[in-house]
Parts: C-alpha cells; sequence; structure tokens
C-alpha cells in the first residue's frame, strides 16, 4: 500500500544536483565558482556521488574547500569512487565539516522538502536484475544491493513532507543509462532502488551519477522523474554541468 499524496500547499523550491565531479589532488579550485554560481540560482544543492577520484584525504579537503563557496544548504551521498581508498568514512567527515549532510539512515528536512539518499548499489535492471541464487558470493552481493534499497526505503518512509527527493550514486532505472554501451548496464544501477521509490507517492524527483554517457531524463515505473546528474550528462542536455528542478 502507498503513502497518500497530499495537495502540495508550500512553496516549491529550486534544486541543483550534481554528481560525479571526481576531484582529484590536481583540481584545486576547480569548482569553486561553479559552487558559488549554483548559490545564486538554487534553494539547496544535491551531490550525487563519485565526490573525488579515489576517496583520497586530500581530494576531499580541495573539495571541502571550494563547497565553502556554496552558501545554501547541501546534502549528498558518496559514489564508488569515494570507496577506492577503503576510507569513505574520512571522506564523508571531511565534507560534513565543510557543512555536506551525507543522507543515509538518516533523512533531512529543508525548506519543507525531505531529501532521503544512498549510495545504492548495481546489479541490472528488470528482467536483467541479478536474483540471490547459487554461490554465497553472489548472495552477498544482492544483500548488499537489498541493503542499500531497504536504507532508503526507510528513509523515504521517515519522512511525512509532501514533497521529498531521493539522492543516489547508482541508477535506479534503466531509462537514465541509455547511451552507456549495454554490456554495462547491469554494472550502473539496480531496479530495485526504484521498487524502494515507487513504495511512495511524496518522491518529487530522484536525482543520480554514475553513468556518465547516460540520459539525462527518465521515470520509475510508477511515473516518479528520475535525472541522471553526472556533470558530463547534464552539460550534454542543459548546457551547464549541474540539474536544476524544481521541486
Ligand atoms: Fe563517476
Ligand atoms: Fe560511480
Amino acid at each position: 500500500m502507498s503513502e497518500s499524496r497530499e495537495t502540495p500547499t508550500s512553496q516549491k523550491i529550486t534544486l541543483a544536483a550534481i554528481g560525479d565531479l571526481h576531484v582529484t589532488e590536481a583540481s584545486e579550485h576547480r569548482y569553486r565558482d561553479l559552487f558559488a554560481e549554483i548559490a545564486e540560482v538554487a534553494d539547496v544543492l544535491a551531490l550525487c556521488g563519485d565526490l573525488t577520484n579515489f576517496g583520497k584525504t586530500r581530494e576531499a579537503e580541495i573539495l571541502a574547500e571550494d563547497l565553502r563557496a556554496c552558501t545554501i544548504p547541501i546534502v549528498g551521498v558518496l559514489g564508488n569512487h569515494d570507496y577506492e581508498c577503503g576510507q569513505p568514512e574520512e571522506v564523508a567527515r571531511i565534507l560534513h565539516a565543510a557543512g555536506v549532510t551525507i543522507l543515509g539512515e538518516q533523512a533531512v528536512i529543508i525548506h519543507d522538502v525531505g531529501f532521503a539518499g544512498v549510495k545504492g548499489f548495481l546489479g541490472g535492471f528488470g528482467r536483467g536484475e541479478l536474483g540471490a541464487f547459487g554461490e554465497p558470493p553472489i548472495k552477498a552481493f544482492v544483500d548488499a544491493a537489498l541493503d542499500e534499497a531497504r536504507k532508503l526505503e526507510n528513509a523515504l518512509r521517515s519522512l511525512k513532507t509532501e514533497r521529498c527527493v531521493a539522492v543516489l550514486h547508482y541508477a535506479p532505472v534503466a531509462d537514465t543509462v541509455v547511451g552507456e554501451p549495454l554490456e554495462i548496464y547491469p554494472f550502473l544501477g539496480c531496479s530495485r532502488l526504484a521498487d524502494a521509490i515507487d513504495r511512495f507517492d511524496h518522491v518529487a524527483a530522484v536525482v543520480h551519477g554514475h553513468a556518465h554517457r547516460g540520459t539525462y531524463r527518465g521515470a520509475t515505473p510508477r511515473g516518479a522523474p528520475v535525472y541522471n546528474c553526472a556533470q558530463m550528462v547534464v552539460e550534454a542536455a542543459e548546457g551547464r554541468p549541474y540539474a536544476l528542478i524544481e521541486v
């Protein structure tokens, strides 16, 4: 049974969303002006993972420095690249100290809009989704995907706002990975994330990254709008590297 949808009464906000910054140790000040610009045109910024290239401490510090130019509230999730050095907690800690709310089990409400987010995981879409069958490593892999979907569902359920936004790194639908080689679709996301989103009627937008050559706009099976906010995708579609979405 879905949660009931009420007529929105509170004012809409402008959400900026960007993912796949892939900040390296050579990226000092690369995004400072961009974040200042975003603060001028949006009410909230969502970061969709792969914020650093390898999850190095210095990379996170360089990004944190630039984020200080962003004077609006910032929420975000990490991506697979932020895990590469084996210290995602350290990346999260540095970004948190720069004012970013890293989403996970805990959702937040900003300007009457709820924000729930997880990194998500891979595993494929629709009939192509990997099932928990056979060898233990396959079951562990599918468990990781289910765990992310469960966290997202719990966070969305905790939000009693009229509208909310789901922030992900991996794609919840195949729509927004179109453009990538078909062979790698199963590594770009999984439908279990969309299943969690579609249990609710109050999800006004879903933003994700990870599929650098994907498609900007799509939708979940029940119609929640999905935006691939990998900066390369948004740049190609909108002529600027960040999405602007009325929520
Ligand atoms: Fe990426
Ligand atoms: Fe990624």
